[in-house]
């Protein structure tokens, strides 16, 4: 008591002991319970990324296989949960969407809510895990007016999610492999990142022993802002304005760099990593191998391969440690998959749900744990009287 530490944005202050994720922000290096992520993005697939990140330790053949398939056997929406998503504007943003969803949930499953109830918690993690993609995609189709898809459980987690999301209930719809294949590498290098804004809100919420659905809804809705989820969408948003003014990136850069008011080079930059995003470097080449099967090159591509090229040489980027970060080149591959640009931070919220699930179970199962209670400096008056409102 009485010594309190002033640190605005936590720059320095650890909240929480975890075994989760490492990260070194000076050498760009992120593992997964020990595993680097390169190895994890080129050899693992998201479910089984998802079984390390939960439970420790990668699964066996035979764990991995009772993993997925309790998962599949929760993709199906409650019907109820169906008229949910026509309360909604027709052309609602599908962030809140999913936000209000996965909060929602816990008003279905009021049996499984109890964060220290070893079982509640196993099957609320599986039913969150699997019913999150089917969410995704119906508020999705609620945002273009088709009808919503049921999930085909015969099928894999990203390729029922792509089918729920681009089918339609006449015709179907043949998942490509490339596409499933670069999706889930995708979901992989999103699943974690130890205490990102979204991270730290699902635990501030969890710590005062909510719910792991409102916990998580809570961690959406930070994510959707654009310094951090929203930023694969800002991206986006940025190359389409600088390719409508003719693609002058040099001029673009000089706004960046005089500071304009609402200017900055959006997937750039992050609190720790003061050296190349490890998970920009193969978001980059998956991006350069996916958009080469087009049949059009797509012209921003080559803008934001020369954004990061000017910005790479300049002092005011090099001086500050500016990189590009995971959401730079994401928004590229998603548009080339055909997702519209909205849709791209619900896939980062797809990919970071095991993350979310892994750090409130850890915090939960920790004897440590305390309510997140943040102390002030207090600016405001000093002690003084109340005066009655005809006297003011
Ligand atoms: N463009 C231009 N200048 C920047 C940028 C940028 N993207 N990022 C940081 N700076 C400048 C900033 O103005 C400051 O300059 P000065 O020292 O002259 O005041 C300096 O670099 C340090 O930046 P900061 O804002 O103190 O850094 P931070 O750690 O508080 O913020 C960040 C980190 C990620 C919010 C920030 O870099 C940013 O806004 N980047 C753009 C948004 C973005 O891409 N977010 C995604 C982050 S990674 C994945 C995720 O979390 O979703």
């Amino acid at each position: 008591t009485g010594y309190v530490t002033f640190d605005p944005g936590f720059v320095n202050t650890a909240s929480c002991a975890s075994a989760i994720t490492y990260i070194d922000g000076d050498a760009g290096i992120l593992r997964y319970r020990g595993y680097p992520i390169e190895q994890l993005a080129e050899k693992a697939s998201f479910l089984e990324v998802s079984y390390l990140l939960t439970y420790g330790e990668l699964p066996t053949a035979d764990q991995l296989a009772a993993f997925s398939g309790k998962v599949r056997n929760h993709t199906l929406l409650h019907e109820d949960m169906r008229r949910f998503f026509d309360g909604f504007r027709y052309d609602a943003h599908p962030m809140p969407v999913l936000a209000s969803a996965v909060n929602a949930l816990s008003t279905f499953y009021q049996d499984s809510l109890d964060p220290f109830d070893a079982d509640q918690v196993e099957i609320s993690t599986v039913r969150l895990l699997a019913k999150a993609p089917t969410i995704a995609s119906y508020a999705y189709k609620k945002s273009i007016g088709q009808p919503f898809m049921y999930p085909d459980n015969s099928l894999g987690y990203v390729e029922n999610f792509l089918r729920m999301t681009f089918g339609v209930p006449a015709t179907g719809y043949e998942v490509d492999p490339v596409v499933a294949k670069v999706l889930d590498m995708l979901f992989v290098l999103h699943a974690d990142h130890e205490q990102n804004c979204s991270t730290s809100a699902v635990r501030l919420v969890g710590s005062a022993q909510a719910n792991l659905f409102s916990s998580v809804s809570a961690g959406i809705n930070a994510l959707s802002g654009p310094l951090h989820g929203g930023a694969n969408q800002a991206v986006l948003e940025m190359l389409e304005s600088i390719h409508a003014e003719g693609g002058d990136v040099a001029s673009f850069v000089r706004r960046v760099k005089a500071k304009e008011q609402g200017v900055k080079l959006m997937g750039f930059g992050h609190r720790v990593y003061k050296n190349y995003d490890p998970r920009a470097a193969i978001v980059k080449k998956a991006a350069q191998d996916v958009l080469a099967r087009m049949p059009q090159p797509d012209p921003l591509l080559d803008l934001a391969m020369q954004l990061e090229e000017i910005a790479l040489a300049d002092d005011f980027f090099v001086s500050r440690k500016l990189y590009p970060n995971v959401d730079f080149y994401t928004g590229l591959i998603y548009k080339a998959m055909g997702f519209p640009t909205k849709m791209f931070t619900v896939l980062f919220a797809l990919g970071r749900l095991p993350g979310w699930i892994a750090q409130w179970r850890e915090m939960m199962s920790d004897p440590a744990n305390k309510i997140g209670r943040p102390r002030q400096l207090y600016t405001g008056s000093v002690q003084r009287d109340y005066i009655p409102v005809e006297d003011r």
